[in-house]
């Protein structure tokens, strides 16, 4: 019997920035779970602290205070050398800006992770075509990212993140630099990987016409959760 795992848990993490003698707090108590299967939405404006805590979720920055289980291990406890290999095999990350090489094609661009973990040449084909496949892109999968819209720039960035099978998706602000119809794809197309494949996906947004599309949409308002600044207000009144 497989039981449900939880995929993150985020218990009081706070997080500050010292700047000179001024100290920016971006996290304050955040709580959060991560299932497997699920796909949330972290909304918030500018500054409110969306890649802050997507950075602590991949461990590529160590929280202030609070702690952080990825599969119930705990993130602040481990070795660069262990967080090199869950960031490597377990997450996949993307960014605003695509971050394609230009001058590789789309192919060659999905299937460098598997190159830089060692996979052989064969099942690295097979891995880049079903990634390719998964974002409707196997048929444009010789072309340069010059050669391709922003829309499927991004959903070569996707390919690339999913191509090592990871648990977790990361996505720090996926669609900000594409028009509302690419937006809604992308959208979309998480939807049907976190449906077909069982894969979890976070994902920064600003934009609120994308919400109605993730299975949780998460508030944050100055480094907090507003349903746990509402509660907080609540129990201060
Ligand atoms: N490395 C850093 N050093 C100092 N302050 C930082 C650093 N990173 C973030 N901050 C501050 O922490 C707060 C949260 O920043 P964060 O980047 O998480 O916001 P965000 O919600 O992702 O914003 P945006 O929508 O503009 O990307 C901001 O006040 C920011 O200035
Ligand atoms: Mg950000």
């Amino acid at each position: 019997m497989s039981r449900v795992k939880r995929l993150i848990t985020a218990v009081d993490i706070w997080k500050s920035f010292k700047i000179g003698s001024e100290e920016i707090k971006a996290l304050r108590g955040v709580n959060m779970q991560v299932f497997p299967g699920q796909f949330i939405a972290v909304v918030g404006r500018s500054g409110s602290g969306k890649t802050t805590l997507l950075n602590i979720m991949a461990g590529l920055d160590k929280p202030t205070a609070g702690t952080i289980l990825f599969e119930e291990e705990d993130l602040t406890e481990m070795s660069e050398k262990q967080l090199t290999e869950i960031r490597r095999h377990k997450i996949g990350f993307v960014f605003q800006s695509f971050g394609l090489l230009p001058l590789l094609s789309a192919f060659e661009n999905t299937e460098l992770p598997l190159r830089i973990s060692g996979v052989r040449a064969r099942e690295r084909e097979e891995r880049t075509r079903e990634a390719l496949e998964i974002v409707g892109l196997w048929p444009r999968a010789k072309h340069r990212p010059y050669e391709l819209s922003g829309g499927e720039q991004q959903r070569v960035a996707i390919a690339r993140a999913i191509v090592s099978r990871p648990s977790l998706i990361l996505a720090d602000e996926p669609t900000g630099e594409l028009d509302s119809n690419n937006a809604h794809a992308i959208f979309g197309l998480f939807k049907e990987m976190v449906r077909k494949q069982g894969i979890s996906v976070v994902s920064a947004t600003h934009d609120s016409t994308l919400l109605g599309m993730a299975d949780e949409v998460k508030e944050i308002r100055d480094g907090q959760l507003l349903d746990e600044a509402k509660l907080g207000r609540r129990y201060r009144d």
